[in-house]
């Protein structure tokens, strides 16, 4: 069996260290064991509201950014999710093989629902009962869903699960908070395999690779780093400067005590394990030889060399970034290029899958 590899981004804001070091850094190492396909997933961006003219602008900045980090596009196929039109048209067909049970026990949904409703400035009585009635969901009765929740928030995975195997990829490369969702996948081609007695989709692997599978808020060792905190002071962004990354780390949380000698002692205090993770996983080290280099350090000490390695790997990034950016019509062409070679394999996909399905084909 081919060994392919696909994964995505959502256009919403600026990347993070979570993302490039959970996800995109990981790509990069990928492109020279299989074949790969990496798309910025806009039609995912879109369950939530966006404005039509920035979502144009963050589609080009992310795809900007896979290729800044190292994504060489003669090895892999990059390319924008809209562009490739199997992705909607399988999603669809998806969506007739998989229980709304199977979705509602999703906790991605839950997570942005609450948001939504936290943004639309209810008050917190009304947060309480949305987030109260979400956990409902999960054992199972789907009747409570907010009745204004939007059908595509809902069918967000059944998408991610056709982007996945309108290629019929085996592999896909994603940071931890993916996993459920790639469990759900490999429930749905299970489905269709069985529903259409056809062994046809291969049952996609998750890569959740490196030290940094989970990378936690600077400000709140228990949170997850993510684009959608209120708090700027919680992330790294692909786009600050080195002012920018100091400030953020010299102010990040942490405890009064230095860097202990082994991993274990370390697990029990989330925010000096966030810190030490995201060294490790900047300078390509296991965890435990950061602690062997820096045991004993205080923090203050320890930050000051954090900085520097988060500075040396993340600026030559933001840099590139910006000058891909200065002139957007090669970024265009390169997505040009992808969609033609996406569009080649999906579109045979297609015809084998209706052939299989007996849709009209002739
Ligand atoms: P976000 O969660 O920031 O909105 P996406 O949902 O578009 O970003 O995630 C893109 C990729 O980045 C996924 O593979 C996801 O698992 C990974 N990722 C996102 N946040 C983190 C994090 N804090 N730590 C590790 N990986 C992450
Ligand atoms: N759901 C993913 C996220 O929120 C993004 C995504 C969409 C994705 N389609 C995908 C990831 C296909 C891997 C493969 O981060």
């Amino acid at each position: 069996m081919v060994h392919r590899i696909l994964s995505g981004m959502q256009p919403t804001g600026n990347l993070h260290l979570g993302n490039y070091l959970g996800a995109l850094k990981n790509w990069v190492k990928l492109q020279d064991t299989a074949e790969c396909y990496y798309c910025v997933v806009d039609l995912h961006a879109i369950t939530v509201p966006q404005d039509p003219q920035k979502l144009k602008q963050a589609t080009r900045e992310t795809a900007a950014a896979y290729i800044a980090a190292g994504i060489d596009t003669r090895k892999s196929t990059l390319f924008v999710q809209s562009a490739v039109s199997a992705h909607a048209e399988l999603g669809w067909i998806l969506s007739t093989l998989t229980p709304l049970g199977w979705l509602g026990r999703m906790t991605q949904f839950k997570d942005t629902k609450a948001r939504i409703k936290y943004k639309a400035n209810v008050s917190e009585e009304e947060q309480k009962k949305a987030a109260a009635s979400i956990r409902k969901i999960v054992v199972d009765d789907v009747s409570i869903i907010p009745s204004d929740a939007k059908l595509g928030l809902f069918a967000y995975p059944v998408l991610m699960a056709a982007d996945i195997l309108a290629y019929k990829a085996t592999h896909v490369p994603v940071g931890e908070d993916q996993k459920q969702h790639l469990e759900l996948t490999r429930d749905i081609a299970g489905a269709f395999n069985r529903a259409y007695n056809a062994e046809y989709f291969p049952i996609p692997e998750p890569q959740i690779l490196g030290e940094a599978t989970r990378v936690m808020s600077l400000r709140d060792g228990t949170k997850k780093m993510s684009k959608s905190d209120e708090s700027d002071y919680s992330r790294i962004n692909l786009t600050d400067d080195a002012d920018a990354i100091a400030l953020k780390i010299k102010k990040a949380k942490t405890d009064a005590d230095p860097l202990p000698e082994t991993v274990a002692e370390l697990e029990k205090r989330p925010e000096a394990y966030n810190l030490v993770t995201i060294y490790a996983a900047l300078s390509d080290s296991p965890r435990g030889a950061v602690l062997e280099a820096h045991t004993g350090e205080q923090f203050s000490t320890f930050k000051k060399d954090l900085t520097e390695m988060a500075v040396a790997k993340l600026l030559p990034i933001t840099e590139k970034m910006r000058r891909l950016l200065a002139d957007p019509v090669e970024i265009d062409q390169i997505l040009i290029r992808g969609e033609e070679h996406a569009n080649a394999l999906t579109q045979k996909h297609m015809r084998e899958i209706k052939d299989i399905i007996g849709l009209w084909n002739v």
